[in-house]
C-alpha cells in the first residue's frame, strides 16, 4: 500500500481537524511536536440551552472551520504545501456537526492533492498520551472518561485493542452534566461540578457503585439518580443542604470506582504504564487520586495536559500521525458516522 511516510525522511507534518460536537478545532504537528492548536468553541452559546443543540453547533462549525485552519496553518509557520496529510474526525459524534469536518477536510485534502487519514474520536482521545510522552509504546492501559464514553482499555499495540469494561448506561461525563444541572450549574457541568466539590466534604451518603461484582463495567444512573431524589427530597421537606457536599460526595464516588477499577485491570494485564483520556480526565480529584493509585502499585502513569482530555484537534492529529505511519488512508468516499465501535480505525462500508 502506498505510504508516503516512508519517502520521507523528516517528520510527517499532519492538519487534525475536530468538530465531533461544539468545538472547531484545527492543530498542526510535526512528529509529536505541536507547532499549532487552534480552537473554536459554541459552548457560551449551547450553555443558554443547557446543553448542546445540534444544529447550533453544525451552524457554529460552518461558520469557524476554515478561519481555524487558516489560523493553524498561519501559527504553525508553514506553507499549506509542506502538511503531508490531512486527519479529521469522521466519528462518534453529532452527525451534522460532524459532516462539517470531514467535508472541509476532504476539500481540502482533494485540493492540495495530500492524503486523508479518518480518525475515530475516541482513539484520539486515547493518542493525547502521546503528545505528553512521545517515547510512550504500547502495551498499557488506559482509563477512557468523556461525555459520552466510560471504559477501560487494553492498548496492545498501536493497532489492537481490547475493551476490558465499560459503562452499563450513562458515561461519567454526562452523570457529571447532569447532576450539575440538578444542582443549578451551568452548562458544561463537569468543571463546575469541580469547582463547587472544592468547598464542600464527601459526608452526602452516595449508593454503591458496581465493583467487584460488575468486573471492568460501570454504572452511573444509580448515582445520578440518587442525588436527584436527594436533593428533591430536601426541597419538598423545606430542608437546607449543602451543595459543595453533594457535589464532593458524587464527584468521589463517581471517580473513585473509576481509578480503582484502572489499577485493577493495569494488574491484571502485567502492564507497567497506565494512561488516560477524554474530558473528565481534566479532573483534578480523578488526576491526584489516579496519580496516587499509579504510584502505590508501582504503575507509570502518562496524563495528557488538560487541554488535551477535552474535545481538540491536536488528538486528532496525534492519532492521525499512527494511521499515517501504517499507511491508512481514507477514499474521497469518506462519510460521517453517529457511532462507531470504539476501537475501530476505519469502518469498512
Ligand atoms: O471528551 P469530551 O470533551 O467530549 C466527549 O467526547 O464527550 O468530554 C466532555 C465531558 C463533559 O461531560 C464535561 O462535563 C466533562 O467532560 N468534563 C469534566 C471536566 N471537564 C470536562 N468532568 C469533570 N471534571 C472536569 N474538570
Ligand atoms: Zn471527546
Amino acid at each position: 500500500m502506498y505510504n508516503p511516510c516512508k519517502e520521507k525522511k523528516k517528520e510527517p507534518i499532519i492538519l487534525g481537524i475536530e468538530s465531533s460536537c461544539d468545538e472547531t478545532g484545527a492543530s498542526i504537528i510535526q512528529g509529536r511536536k505541536v507547532l499549532s492548536d487552534e480552537i473554536a468553541s459554541s459552548a457560551n452559546i449551547q450553555a443558554l440551552y443547557g446543553g448542546v443543540v445540534p444544529e447550533i453547533a453544525s451552524r457554529a462549525h460552518t461558520d469557524a472551520v476554515a478561519k481555524v485552519v487558516e489560523r493553524a496553518v498561519k501559527n504553525a509557520g508553514i506553507t499549506y504545501d509542506e502538511i503531508d496529510a490531512v486527519a479529521v474526525t469522521y466519528g462518534a459524534g453529532l452527525l451534522g456537526a460532524l459532516l462539517v469536518g470531514v467535508s472541509f477536510a476532504k476539500a481540502f485534502a482533494y485540493a492540495l492533492n495530500k492524503p486523508l487519514i479518518a480518525v475515530n474520536h475516541i482513539r484520539g482521545h486515547l493518542s493525547a498520551s502521546y503528545l505528553d510522552e512521545p517515547s510512550l509504546k504500547p502495551p498499557f492501559v488506559t482509563l477512557l472518561a468523556s461525555g459520552g464514553h466510560t471504559a477501560i482499555l487494553y492498548t496492545k499495540s498501536e493497532a489492537e485493542f481490547e475493551i476490558l469494561g465499560g459503562t452499563l448506561d450513562d458515561a461519567v461525563g454526562e452523570a457529571f452534566d447532569k447532576v450539575a444541572r440538578v444542582l443549578g450549574l451551568p452548562y458544561p457541568g463537569g468543571p463546575q461540578i469541580e469547582r463547587l466539590a472544592k468547598e464542600g466534604t464527601p459526608c452526602v451518603a452516595m449508593p454503591k457503585m458496581l465493583k467487584g461484582g460488575g468486573g471492568y463495567n460501570f454504572s452511573y444512573s444509580g448515582l445520578k439518580t440518587a442525588v436527584i431524589n436527594y436533593c428533591h427530597t430536601k426541597e419538598q421537606k423545606g430542608e437546607s443542604y449543602s451543595k459543595a457536599d453533594v457535589a464532593c460526595s458524587f464527584q468521589c464516588s463517581a471517580i473513585d470506582v473509576l481509578v480503582e477499577k484502572t489499577v485493577l485491570g493495569a494488574k491484571e494485564k502485567g502492564v507497567d504504564t497506565v494512561t488516560a483520556g477524554g474530558g473528565v480526565v481534566a479532573n483534578g480529584y480523578l488526576r491526584e487520586t489516579l496519580k496516587k493509585a499509579c504510584d502505590k502499585a508501582g504503575l507509570k502513569l502518562v496524563l495528557p495536559q488538560k487541554r488535551y482530555c477535552t474535545d481538540n484537534a491536536t488528538m486528532i492529529a496525534s492519532e492521525g500521525l499512527i494511521q499515517y505511519e501504517l499507511g491508512n488512508f481514507a477514499p474521497m468516499s469518506l462519510n460521517a458516522k453517529a457511532s462507531i465501535p470504539l476501537t475501530v480505525t476505519l469502518e469498512s462500508k
